[in-house]
């Protein structure tokens, strides 16, 4: 009989990978612009009580791009790329229509307190800006969520399919210009990567 083996430790990456959609795990986020803002995050992270650097305030990016041409993988990648690096962070992911179903007023929920929890966590990714149907309600909760985030300088990552012009009509006048501040923008071209790729 042979002895069973040691468990290993998991990692954070493991643990991450675990609460990514299972098209995104194992995301690599090749794209230079995200490599060196994973880089800069992690140097400006504080160390944590295990020595270990976690994350504090920072720049955002703003991924643009056509349907198709790996925004969501990049951003997800990025979040891998700072596991991978060794940083402590607490992270929520959400599309934009997902945020508004989420938050939606409802009997027996706190829905202020999850609007604050992806306000404060130290990274949230938010996918599809500008993709959901918009209302005066919409538009409120959104500019909420990105004034907390650019006010408190927290790093965000953005992903949309709309061009600058498209998404402030989608999203407002003053949830555009804190973007336009608070982000770096990252343009993704070429096909859609899903009729090339058959999984
Ligand atoms: N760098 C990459 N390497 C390998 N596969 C990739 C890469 N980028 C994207 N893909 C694959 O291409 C497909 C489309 O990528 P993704 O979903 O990230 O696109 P998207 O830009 O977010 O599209 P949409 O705007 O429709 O949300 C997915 O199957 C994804 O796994
Ligand atoms: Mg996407």
């Amino acid at each position: 009989m042979t002895a069973a083996p040691p468990d290993e430790p998991v990692t954070a990456l493991e643990m991450a990978d675990a609460r990514i959609p299972a098209r995104c795990r194992g995301a690599l986020a090749d794209h230079p612009q995200i490599t060196a803002w994973a880089e800069q995050i992690t140097r400006a992270g504080r160390p944590g009580p295990a020595g270990a650097p976690g994350i504090s305030e920072g720049g955002s990016l703003l991924i643009v791009g056509p349907t198709g041409t790996g925004k969501t993988h990049q951003a997800y990648g990025a979040v891998r790329a700072l596991l991978a690096r060794g940083v402590r962070l607490r992270w929520e992911a959400t599309t934009s229509a997902d945020l508004h179903a989420r938050l939606r007023p409802r009997t027996g929920q706190d829905t202020e307190r999850e609007l604050q929890t992806l306000a404060r966590c130290p990274l949230l990714l938010l996918d599809d800006l500008g993709a959901a149907k918009a209302s005066e309600w919409t538009e409120e909760l959104t500019y909420r969520l990105i004034n907390h985030r650019y006010e408190h300088l927290l790093p965000t990552l953005i992903t949309t399919n709309l061009p600058t012009a498209e998404l402030r009509t989608a999203l407002g006048d003053r949830v555009a210009s804190r973007l336009a501040e608070m982000t770096e923008r990252v343009i993704l071209t070429g096909p859609d990567r899903r009729r090339h790729t058959r999984t």
